[in-house]
């Protein structure tokens, strides 16, 4: 006797006169019916707050503002066909616009359409689950850093390395560098690869959302650093080498550029075997111990202090 009066609670609101309107809109309290595991997660959800606030136009509404009007597929008592966005039937593309139809202005900062998961068929619905997400935040599909490496499990090994970002330590995230929405094809190196790598600052790497000290401008850049950018010498994951350096001895890294007149710049050039730098002594390959501020300085041309 109990039992039944459960079910009958659970159909007092299909047994109501459904709000339906010429458009088959029947509203969400009816999907709650049948589909009773859904709903009762459903007022967690951030796209809760269309029902709660009950403002926004039927097809704006509660469930189906992403499934569409469900007169036909009650009337049908359900499946798949009847239910205008059935998700498991729908190509990427149609997953996409059915998100983007509300989530468009969002995406001001992310270069959504033309993104490298866009162009990979990586939409919405591989990386966020609307229903059955394990994260308080942002509806995802699985812990972030899971969830990227779910796909990209070559990089775990990066973040393993001797020198490295402590990603895999749960200090940092995948999305504090990069824009898994795309980004925009960035203003330093030249706009080369963008890997979706964030801007910070407007238009600068992401790097400088932390190490703020190296932003600059100075009155003497590096242009290494200011135009290349911060991969020229930097892995960014993870390094064998210290300080997430991309060559183990510094001076190599240096001398890369700076190699005996090869270009005609001014300076370019270090004269290895001059008073002020004799590389045979171990001592001038410290670069660095005298080029103390490598990242530009104020005070001096050579980096110095
Ligand atoms: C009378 C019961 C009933 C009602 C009311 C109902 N559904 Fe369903 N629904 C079903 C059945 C049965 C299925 C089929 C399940 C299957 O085939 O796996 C289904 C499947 C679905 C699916 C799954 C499609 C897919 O991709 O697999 C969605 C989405 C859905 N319903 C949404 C809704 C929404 C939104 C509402 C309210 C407008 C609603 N349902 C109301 C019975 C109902
Ligand atoms: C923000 C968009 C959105 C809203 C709002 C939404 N759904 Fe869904 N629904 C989805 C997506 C996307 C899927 C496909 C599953 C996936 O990929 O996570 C889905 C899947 C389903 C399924 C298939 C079974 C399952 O658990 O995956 C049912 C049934 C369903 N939705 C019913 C509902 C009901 C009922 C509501 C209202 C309480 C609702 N949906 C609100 C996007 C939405
Ligand atoms: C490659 C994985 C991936 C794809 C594809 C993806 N997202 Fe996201 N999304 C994320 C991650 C990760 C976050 C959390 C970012 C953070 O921690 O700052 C996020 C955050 C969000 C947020 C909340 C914060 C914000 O940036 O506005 C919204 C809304 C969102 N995504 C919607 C979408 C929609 C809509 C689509 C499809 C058009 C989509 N996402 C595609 C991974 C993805
Ligand atoms: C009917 C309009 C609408 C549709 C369609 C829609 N959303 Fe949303 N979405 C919203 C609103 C409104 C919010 C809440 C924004 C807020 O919190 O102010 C939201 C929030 C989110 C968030 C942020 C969660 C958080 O914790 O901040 C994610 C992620 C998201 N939506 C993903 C999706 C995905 C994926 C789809 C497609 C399956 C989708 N949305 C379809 C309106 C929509
Ligand atoms: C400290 C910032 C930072 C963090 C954190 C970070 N990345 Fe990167 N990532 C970058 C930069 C910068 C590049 C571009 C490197 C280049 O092109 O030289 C890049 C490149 C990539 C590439 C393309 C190049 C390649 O090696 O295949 C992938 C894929 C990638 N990152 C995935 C991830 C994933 C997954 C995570 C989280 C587990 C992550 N990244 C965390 C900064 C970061
Ligand atoms: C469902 C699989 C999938 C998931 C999940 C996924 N990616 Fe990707 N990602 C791809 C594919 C496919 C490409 C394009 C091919 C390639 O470069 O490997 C790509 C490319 C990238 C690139 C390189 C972009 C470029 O310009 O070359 C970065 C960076 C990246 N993903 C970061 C992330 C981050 C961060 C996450 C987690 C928030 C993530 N991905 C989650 C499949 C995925
Ligand atoms: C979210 C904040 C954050 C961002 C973004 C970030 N870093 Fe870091 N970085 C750190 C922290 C914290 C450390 C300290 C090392 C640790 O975590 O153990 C660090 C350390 C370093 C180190 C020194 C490692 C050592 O052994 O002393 C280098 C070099 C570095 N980061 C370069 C970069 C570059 C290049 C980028 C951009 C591609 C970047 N960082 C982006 C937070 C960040
Ligand atoms: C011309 C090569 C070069 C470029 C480009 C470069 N760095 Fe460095 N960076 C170094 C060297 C060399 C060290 C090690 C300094 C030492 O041994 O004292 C270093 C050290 C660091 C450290 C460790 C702390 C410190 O100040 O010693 C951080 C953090 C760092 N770099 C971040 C960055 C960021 C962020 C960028 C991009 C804005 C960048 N680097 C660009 C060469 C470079
Ligand atoms: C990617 C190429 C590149 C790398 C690597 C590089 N530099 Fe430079 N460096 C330059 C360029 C370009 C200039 C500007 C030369 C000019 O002003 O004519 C410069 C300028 C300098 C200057 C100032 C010269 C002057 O007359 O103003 C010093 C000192 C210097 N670099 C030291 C170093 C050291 C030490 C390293 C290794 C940690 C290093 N550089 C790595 C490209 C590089
Ligand atoms: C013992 C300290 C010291 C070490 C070590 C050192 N330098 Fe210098 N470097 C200087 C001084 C001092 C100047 C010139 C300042 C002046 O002319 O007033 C200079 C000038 C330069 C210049 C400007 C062009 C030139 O030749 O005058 C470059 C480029 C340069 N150093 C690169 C390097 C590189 C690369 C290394 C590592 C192989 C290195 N330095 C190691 C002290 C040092």
């Amino acid at each position: 006797m109990a039992r039944a009066w459960i079910w009958l609670l659970l159909l007092i609101p299909a047994a109501l006169p459904a709000q339906s309107s010429p458009t088959g809109y029947v509203g969400s309290n009816v999907c709650r019916t049948c589909h009773p595991d859904v709903w009762f997660t459903f007022y967690k959800n951030p796209h809760f707050k269309s029902i709660a606030s009950g403002k926004l136009p039927p097809d704006r509404t509660g469930c189906e503002g992403c499934h569409g009007p469900g007169k036909a597929h009650v009337e049908a008592g359900g499946g798949k066909t009847t239910i205008p966005h059935a998700f498991s039937l729908m190509s990427q593309d149609q997953i996409l616009n059915a998100c983007l139809r509300c989530h468009a202005p969002d995406f001001g900062k992310a270069n959504i359409r033309r993104s490298v998961h866009t162009q990979n068929d990586v939409v919405c619905t591989a990386c966020h689950s609307i229903h059955h997400s394990p994260t308080p935040r942002f509806l995802l599909a699985m812990p972030q850093t899971q969830l990227c490496y779910t796909c990209h499990g070559n990089i775990r090994a990066q973040f393993d390395m001797p020198s490295k970002h402590r990603v895999n330590e749960g200090f940092m995230d995948c999305s504090d560098c990069h824009n898994p929405h795309g980004a925009f094809p960035p203003t330093w190196r030249m706009g080369q690869r963008p890997r979706m790598v964030e801007q910070a600052i407007t238009n600068q790497e992401a790097c400088f959302k932390c190490h703020t000290d190296l932003i600059g401008p100075f009155v003497y850049e590096h242009p290494s650093v200011a135009v290349e950018g911060c991969e020229q010498c930097h892995n960014p994951h993870g390094s064998m080498n210290a300080k997430l350096l991309v060559r183990p001895v510094v001076f190599t890294l240096c001398l890369e550029c700076h190699n005996g007149g090869a270009s005609g710049t001014r300076n370019m050039g270090v004269d290895i075997q001059s008073a002020r730098h004799n590389l045979l002594d171990p001592k001038f390959r410290q670069c660095t111990t005298c080029h103390v501020r490598i990242h530009g300085s104020n005070a001096d041309q050579y980096f110095l202090r």
